[in-house]
Order: structure tokens, then sequence, then C-alpha cells
């Protein structure tokens, strides 16, 4: 382990929705973090060699039958704790506070006022706002411990230790509402726990390189990339650490966006010098879905027609012993912290570009720390293009499950056409980055239009734009009125095929961002 590491924060996660933010704002500032189920053992954190603690938030009252279990060992750890909401409760329960339920918490904003800005509060404003979300307050704080902010309703906002070894917010300071949470997590971190600002993205690459080097051997790896940032980015950086040693293959189901595997091809090959092959595979996945309209069907051919063609061409190459894959820290928290968590199936997202599961390969995953500001970052670097980096997620089936009912080549070209349009003037207009998705969708519904002096009877296009952290819930996106005029007069003059726009405004929930 790098020392970038061992100067890291470990979170323990108490199960609040703000567990993945507090990640990153300790890792803006450039300090490693990582986040542990709150059941871990004290020795298992200890083996991390951490600088620091941090209590995360949680729905739980510290004094129910479902408060989550923790090893109370870490109360005794000889490096700083910062406990957050439901952290600070925690903190004071155990040490002799008294925590009450006051049947009714604070939601929103509030002012606190600073009593003490020796360390925590320290290089701030006085007074400023932040963001609670509580029900239960400390309503006596443990002996030899003090306030170090109130809030004007008379909460404990924020309170320490003798020796400000224990530090407590009853706000949340990752959240962006909270005015001077950067400050406060950075006092934390700078002025409480010592860390070092040694988590970048320079240091991040040279340590994959030689983690790779190491992992590989003399080997061979083979890297699935899907057109998409995360697996462009993995085949750049294993390129970088074994060269020729590794080859990426594109395989191209004919449902990409228009030019998006050559443009992913001349990235990687004419600008990196990546071995990468591209294989065109859409005659038999075109085939296979021939008048298949069901979504979950779709899924499955994919799915299904991906693995048999990924056998075959691993098998064409010969000898490789690795499989290179972009798994990103989310999917890594997900499949860990919150494991035998079940949740209803909505969709069953098929990635195309994920391990076929019965082939024999050891993994490489270089980007399993990272969340995904971090990997983009290091495609930066990398020296990737802005375009690529920047662009928003694609599902695996793709342009499949955003034709409506039964896929045909005309189908998928109409909607390439429209949708590389809408792509291009949400570009021009400098709207795209303040996407997370965008993308059209072609609806199997004729309407009547008129075009010259002419009666047209053709497809309707939908396009949908959305706001999103995480792809989990989502808001449609504000889109001025003038670009929607651009998008659709343009969209309709020049795709044969299409004589009607719509916006979708629908969120997710109800909604879910794809149409199938
Ligand atoms: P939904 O439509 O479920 O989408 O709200 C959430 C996110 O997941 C993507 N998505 C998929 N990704 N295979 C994938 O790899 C799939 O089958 C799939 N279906 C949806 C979707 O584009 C959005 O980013």
């Amino acid at each position: 382990m790098n020392s970038f590491h061992t100067q890291g924060v470990v979170i323990l996660d108490f199960g609040s929705q703000y567990t993945q933010l507090i990640a990153r704002r300790v890792r803006e500032q450039n300090v490693f973090s990582e986040i542990l189920s709150s059941e871990t053992a004290f020795n298992d954190i200890l083996n991390r060699k951490p600088a620091a603690l941090i209590l995360s938030g949680g729905p739980s009252s510290v004094f129910g039958h479902e408060a989550p279990e923790f090893d109370e060992a870490i109360l005794d750890a000889d490096f700083p704790i910062l406990g957050i909401c439901y952290g600070l409760q925690l903190l004071a329960h155990h040490q002799g506070g008294l925590v009450e339920s006051t049947g009714h918490g604070e939601y929103g904003f509030a002012t606190i006022s600073v009593d003490d800005d020796s360390s925590l509060f320290s290089d701030m404003a006085k007074e400023s706002r932040v963001w609670m979300s509580h029900m239960d307050r400390v309503s006596r704080i443990p002996d030899g411990w003090h306030t170090l902010a109130h809030s004007s309703n008379g909460v404990v906002a924020a309170m320490a230790n003798e020796d400000q070894s224990r530090v407590a917010t009853q706000f949340h300071p990752e959240v962006a509402h909270t005015e001077e949470g950067k400050t406060i997590l950075r006092n934390f971190l700078f002025k409480v726990a010592n860390c070092a600002p040694s988590w970048t993205t320079g240091n991040f690459i040279d340590e994959q390189i030689e983690l790779i080097r190491k992992q590989v051997g003399d080997g061979k790896v083979l890297v699935g990339v899907s057109g998409g940032v995360d697996s462009t980015i993995v085949a750049a950086l294993l390129h970088k650490a074994i060269g020729d040693r590794s080859t990426a293959v594109l395989i191209d189901h004919g449902l990409l966006r228009k030019n998006e595997a050559q443009d992913c091809v001349l990235a990687l090959k004419t600008g990196l010098g990546v071995n990468i092959n591209m294989f065109d595979e859409s005659d038999i996945f075109l085939s296979k879905l021939e008048g298949v309209i069901d979504p979950e069907k779709k899924r499955k051919i994919i799915g299904n027609q991906f693995i048999y063609s990924f056998h075959r061409i691993a098998n064409e190459m010969g000898e490789m012993q690795f499989l290179a894959q972009g798994t990103l820290y989310p999917d890594v928290i997900e499949s860990g912290v919150s494991k035998g968590k079940t949740a209803h199936v909505i969709k069953s997202h098929h990635n195309v570009g994920g391990l076929p599961e019965d082939m024999d390969f050891e993994l490489v995953e270089p980007l399993r720390e990272l969340f995904k500001d971090e990997v983009r970052n290091v495609g930066r670097e990398l020296g990737l293009p802005e375009t690529l980096i920047e662009r928003h997620p694609f599902p695996g089936p793709g342009l499949a499950v955003r034709i409506i009912g039964e896929i045909t080549r005309d189908r998928i070209k109409i909607l390439q056409e429209a949708d590389q349009i809408y792509m291009d003037i949400l570009h021009e207009d400098e709207l795209y980055n303040e996407i997370w998705q965008a993308f059209a969708v072609l609806i199997p519904v004729q309407t009547v239009g008129v075009m010259g002096d002419q009666r047209t009877y053709e497809n309707l296009l939908g396009i949908r734009a959305v706001t999103s952290t995480d792809g989990m819930t989502a808001d449609w996106f504000r889109m001025p009125a003038d670009t929607l005029t651009k998008i659709s007069n343009k969209i309709v003059n020049s795709v044969r095929g299409i004589n009607r726009v719509v916006y979708d405004i629908t969120s997710k929930p109800p909604g879910t961002i794809e149409w199938e």
C-alpha cells in the first residue's frame, strides 16, 4: 500500500444517503478516503493505517433496536474522529451524553454561530448557513466535552472533547448547501488529523502502472472496450503500463451512436498508439433481434450474443490470461458495503463490455478505487480527447432500448442521424456538460405533418435530457426554449422519416431514464 493510501481517511457508513459524498469531498482535498461498513472490525480499520476516521450520518436512532452495530473499540482509537449527524449522536451517546428524540427534527437550512474557532471552525465566518437533516438531538453533551457551535434553534450544532481529537457536527458539512462545509472538512483533515494531500491523479497513475506490471508479469491482457469513458481509459492505462502486451477489443453490435466506435478507436489507436481491434458483429446481433419488441428480451439477446462473440474473439486472439475492465468505486461499494440488501429489479442491466462469467480470466480492474470524476481526470492526464472524457453514460444494449418496438437497420439509421444532430446542438449551445444524459428515442407512432405543400405521415421522435448524480434518481433538464426550437427544426428538416419532436419532462422516479 502506498503512503498516499495509508494517510487517508476511513469513513464508516451508518446508512446515510450522503456517505459517498463525504468520500468525494475528502478526495477533492487530495486525501484518499475509503468507505467501510459500520460493522467493520477495528483491526481491519487499523490495518489500513488511516490518519482519521469519519462516522457518517444514518437514518437510525442511537438508542433504537435497529441501531447499526459497530466495534466499540473504535471509540478509543488513537487517531482523530469526526462524527457527522448520526455520527455526532453516536459519539454523544457512547461518551455519556444524552440523545433524545424530539418528535420533530430539523430538515433543511439552519444558521449556526461558532463558539470555539480554534480548530474545526477556524478561518471561517462566525455565522453561516448549514444543512441539517436529523430527527434526534443531543440534549446533554458528554462530560469534558464542549460545544463548538450552536444553531439558532438552540440545537448543539457541533461539539468536541477536550483535546479536540473527537469532533462532531450535527449538520452535514459534505453537502453543498452548507456554506462553509469545505472549510470545515479541510480543517478536520489538515488541522485536526494532519493528513497529507498526496492523493493526486499523477500519483494514482504511477501507482497503477506499477501494480498492473506486478500483477500481469509477462502475461497478456485483453481489454474489453465499449466506446464509453471508463473502458477507454482502462485501455489507455494498460497500454501505458505494458504496451502491446495488452490488446483492446471493441465489439460493435450495430447499436452504438453514429461514429461512436470509430471515434473511440481513433482516439486510442491514432491518438495514443493503443493496440485496438474493432469487430463489426452487427449482422449477427441484428439478425437475432429481428422482430423482437420486448425490452427485456432485447437485453437478454444482446447480453448473450455479446458473450458468444467475446468468447470467439478471445479464442482467436490466442493465449490471454487477464481481462481488464472498468469497474468503478461505486460498483465496489454497492457489492461490498450494502451486500445483502435486495432491490426490486426494474431493468436487467446487461453491461456490454463486462466479463462473461464463465471465462477463465484473472481480472485487472485499475479504476476500482475511483469515482467517475476522478476517472475523468485520469483520462485527461493520459491525453484522451475532452469529447470522449465528458461523454454521457451510454447503456450496454445501446440504441436497442431507444428504438421502441422493432429494430431494423433503417430505424437505427434514422435514430443515429437525429441523435447526432441533438448532441451537436447541445455542444454548440454549451449545454452538454450540464446534463447527465441526453438522448433521442424513436417512437413507433406516425403523425401527420406538412412540409412545403405536402402532407407527411412520419415517425415521432422523443428527446430526453436529465440531470443526476448517479443515475439512481434524475430530474428532467430545463432545456432553454431556443435550444429546443433549434433541435426540433433541424431534425425535422434534415432527417427523412421524422416529422415531429417531443421533449420528455418525466423525472425518475416515477419514470426511468431510458424509455425501455
Ligand atoms: P434507467 O433507465 O434504469 O437507467 O433509469 C439508469 C442508468 O442506467 C443506464 N441503463 C443501462 N446501462 N445496461 C447498461 O449498461 C442496460 O441495460 C441499461 N439500462 C439502463 C441508463 O442509460 C442510465 O444511465
